[in-house]
């Protein structure tokens, strides 16, 4: 099958970058991304640039070159969807907050809405991929949505999972490890799984787009995500040890890096992951293994995320401890406020649950991020339900100066590793501190000697 066009429902942070390097790499093919959000949808149709509705290094550029040419966004879903042969579903797949799997299933309804829809208005042959993050076997659900419909429309599932990490979405894209795509075995699924693979081959090397079949693409997925956040825990675990031996996690991250059996990467020992997919991925792992009956691999991968909270848990009591074992009333103030840097998503930032132990400690909380916005870190806090928003308010700040944050705190928290932290000129933000002035550096981003040598006491983590 020819492919002209393609819709890709929902327009966030895969579907936008993901569709634009598409249409860049695809000329000759419309891609529309669609969504409900029609906020969103503006935002990626402002002709302010800085406006896009999320922030990744080089995506700007790549949306300059293609929106209006063969990039569109919209939120005409159903003549999109009418419109192509090809759909990629790109939407949220959350942990369920409700029912039965309440807080460890993923929550597919959005998935299930795009497949109805899809079912309801399809007038020809499609093929759907699966762009989102899914339980292993979804597509048998969604291949029975949309057999149900009685239209005589043939449908072809595919799972193509995205592995694009934030802050380095644009060259994840452009130079994918590998993409992978699954798919039915039989004459038509390979057919389906060859259309795609010719998308990808305009720019990805063959050898490296891996087709098999559908449950091993939407298995894989989660396993590279379980495996990924599996490696920092276990580097956080070590962190740990190395504070109560005098070991430096830096330099022992160094030295078993180096073993071309393990690697460098991945093995930043930090205040603890964050972000929208790792904690959610493990939980639907623990979630299907435990559903399965298969209790010992369901609780081997839990101990990823109970570790992951157990060191955002550390790293606030070594601030709660460090001060004297009171913070209330002292001003603390947290740089970093996303999961990562070079991005604007604070899903899931271990900042929000520092910031809410401090919180209940009543300390007071300025913040400082060079990209998220104030309303966003209200919303972020607020969503916790712990305090009521006023209380929220009135004990933490959102600041838009660096060194006006720091004025009188008693303690920095280091929270995100932006560049730019290194490069500030800590002797001034000494001199305007509460004195003994502390530094929590949650990314071991600074140099100890150099910032011990101002004055500051220096807490990083895995050091001693
Ligand atoms: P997101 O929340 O940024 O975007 C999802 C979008 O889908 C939203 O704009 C929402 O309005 C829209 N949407 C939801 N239901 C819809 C419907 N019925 N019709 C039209 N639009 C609808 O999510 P995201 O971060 O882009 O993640 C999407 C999927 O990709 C998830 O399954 C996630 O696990 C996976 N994933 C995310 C990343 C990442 O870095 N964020 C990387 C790889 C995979
Ligand atoms: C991660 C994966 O890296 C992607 O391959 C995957 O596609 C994506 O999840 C997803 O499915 O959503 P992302 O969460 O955007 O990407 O960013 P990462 O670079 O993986 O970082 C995740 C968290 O781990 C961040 O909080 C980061 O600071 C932390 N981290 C990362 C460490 O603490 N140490 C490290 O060595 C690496």
């Amino acid at each position: 099958m020819k492919i002209k066009n393609i819709c890709c429902i929902g327009a966030g942070y895969v579907g936008g970058p993901t569709m634009a390097v598409i249409a860049q790499k695809n000329p000759h093919i419309n891609i529309t991304v669609v969504d409900i959000n029609e906020d969103r949808i503006n935002q990626w149709n402002s002709s302010e640039l800085k406006s896009l509705p999320i922030y990744e290094p080089g995506l700007d550029k790549v949306i300059e070159n293609c929106r209006g040419k063969n990039l569109f966004f919209s939120t005409d879903i159903e003549k999109n969807i009418d419109n192509s042969e090809m759909i990629f579903i790109s939407v949220n797949t959350p942990t369920k907050t409700y029912g039965d799997g309440k807080g460890m299933a993923a929550d597919l309804r959005y998935v299930e809405l795009c497949a109805r829809k899809i079912a309801e208005v399809a007038k020809t042959d499609k093929i759907v991929v699966e762009k989102s993050t899914l339980p292993v076997k979804t597509a048998v659900a969604i291949k029975n949505i949309l057999d149900e419909t009685g239209s005589g429309v043939k449908f072809e599932i595919l799972s193509n999972p995205e592995f694009l990490a934030e802050g380095t979405a644009m060259r994840d894209l452009e130079v994918p490890d590998r993409v992978l795509i699954g798919g039915g075995q039989d004459e038509s699924g390979k057919k389906a799984i060859n259309a795609l693979v010719n998308i990808y081959a305009s720019w990805v090397p063959k050898q490296n787009i891996l087709t098999t079949n559908l449950w091993s693409s939407e298995l894989s997925k989660l396993v590279a995500n379980a495996f990924l956040a599996q490696r920092i825990s276990s580097i956080n675990s070590i962190s740990e040890l190395c504070e109560s031996t005098g070991a430096d996690v830096d330099e022992v991250a160094k030295a078993i890096g180096m073993d071309s059996r393990i690697g460098p990467k991945f093995l930043k020992s930090s205040v603890g992951f964050g972000g929208s997919c790792f904690q959610k991925d493990i939980l639907n792992l623990v979630y299907i293994s435990k559903s399965l009956g298969l209790n010992k691999v369901a609780e081997y991968w839990n101990q990823v995320i109970i570790f992951n909270k157990h060191q955002r848990d550390r790293f606030s009591k070594n601030i709660l401890n460090s001060l004297y074992n009171t913070v209330a009333g002292k001003k603390i103030t947290f740089f970093g406020w996303s999961f990562k840097k070079d991005t604007n998503d604070s899903r899931e930032s271990a900042a929000i649950y520092v910031a809410d132990s401090l919180l209940e400690e009543k300390a007071n909380i300025h913040i400082f991020d060079p990209k998220v916005s104030e309303s966003q870190i209200y919303d972020d806090i607020n969503s916790l339900e712990k305090r009521s928003q006023k209380l929220n308010e009135n004990h933490l700040k959102f600041e838009d100066n660096p060194y006006e944050a720091a004025v009188d705190s008693h303690a920095v928290a280091i929270l995100t590793e932006w560049d730019q932290f290194a490069d500030y000129d800590w002797k001034k933000i000494y001199n305007s501190m509460n004195k003994p002035a502390f530094i929590f550096d949650g990314r071991n981003i600074l140099d100890k000697e150099e910032i011990e040598k101002i004055g500051f006491i220096y807490k990083g983590i895995g050091k001693s």
